[in-house]
């Protein structure tokens, strides 16, 4: 269970994350959205430890991770999906993914070494595959599409085993159809794994049909949570937010 208590962080007199207060159930599969500027990416970071919050408790299964540093969190079981490809563009798809796991284990010191070298390479076998990537591991970074970049990406956070995946916009920069594919790998390792995963996303056609609870952010706060259905319907909502947005296709 990850709880968010009274999370707030400000920039300058930006209150990005505002007194959120949000709780996410084991297994459960959430969608956060909200207008450019609302906070859904600081709200990720602040549990990630990206961010430091100015104030408020990330407890996950009533640990607090507020004020923890990002390696830490990740080996307490929140991960999310960073830009690898980037990071390392000449490593091949397999390299990647040992080296990901490898630099964790360092980092929590060899005594405290978190999986054995065979469970290494099972657990990235898995991940690869879950991820459609295995057929693919002999490929560098670099030449992958954007799309296989970013399975790349929640992969690499999947190998350590997280609790908590947090997505922040995994279908960004994608056109339609790889969008609804990247859509349908996120849902089947949900659906698999049985993990908590929590994604940004502003396709409102695909938050409607693939996730069963929706959290509306606006100006830093918690404008309504609810399911599909009812955040469809909710007055609040659609002046913020779905209803500016169909203005806008309407005017595109
Ligand atoms: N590192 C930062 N420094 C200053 N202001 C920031 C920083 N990160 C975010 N902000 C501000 O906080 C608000 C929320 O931003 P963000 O979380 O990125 O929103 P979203 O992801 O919903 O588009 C915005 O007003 C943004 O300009
Ligand atoms: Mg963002």
């Amino acid at each position: 269970m990850l709880e968010i208590r009274a999370l707030s962080k400000s920039f300058g007199g930006v209150k990005a994350t505002d007194n959120v207060s949000l709780d996410f159930a084991d297994g459960s599969l959430t969608a956060v959205i909200g207008p450019n500027g609302a906070g859904k990416s600081t709200f990720f970071n602040l549990i990630t430890g990206a961010l430091r919050p100015d104030a408020g408790q990330i407890l996950l299964n009533g640990v607090d991770m507020a004020g923890k540093a990002p390696p830490e969190i990740v080996r307490h079981g929140i991960g999310r999906a960073f830009q690898v490809a980037s990071i390392f563009p000449s490593l091949t798809v397999e390299e990647t993914m040992l080296a990901a796991v490898g630099a964790d284990q360092r980092r929590a010191g060899v005594m405290r070494r978190r999986f054995p070298l065979v469970e290494t390479r099972d657990r990235a076998e898995h991940a690869m595959e879950l991820l459609g990537l295995a057929g693919k591991r002999n490929r560098t970074a670099a030449t992958l599409s954007h799309g296989d970049q970013k399975l790349l990406d929640i992969a690499l956070a999947l190998v350590l085993e997280p609790k908590v995946l947090l997505l922040d916009e995994p279908t960004a920069g994608m056109g339609t159809e790889e969008r609804w594919r990247m859509i349908d790998k996120v849902r089947e390792l949900w659906e698999k794994q049985k993990i908590t995963v929590v994604f940004i996303e502003h396709d409102m056609d695909i938050v409607f049909k693939i996730a069963p609870a929706i959290v509306v952010l606006c100006y830093g706060r918690i404008l309504a949570t609810g399911t599909p259905e009812a955040i469809r319907r909710n007055e609040a909502v659609i002046e913020a937010y779905l209803g500016s947005d169909d203005h806008a296709g309407a005017v595109a």
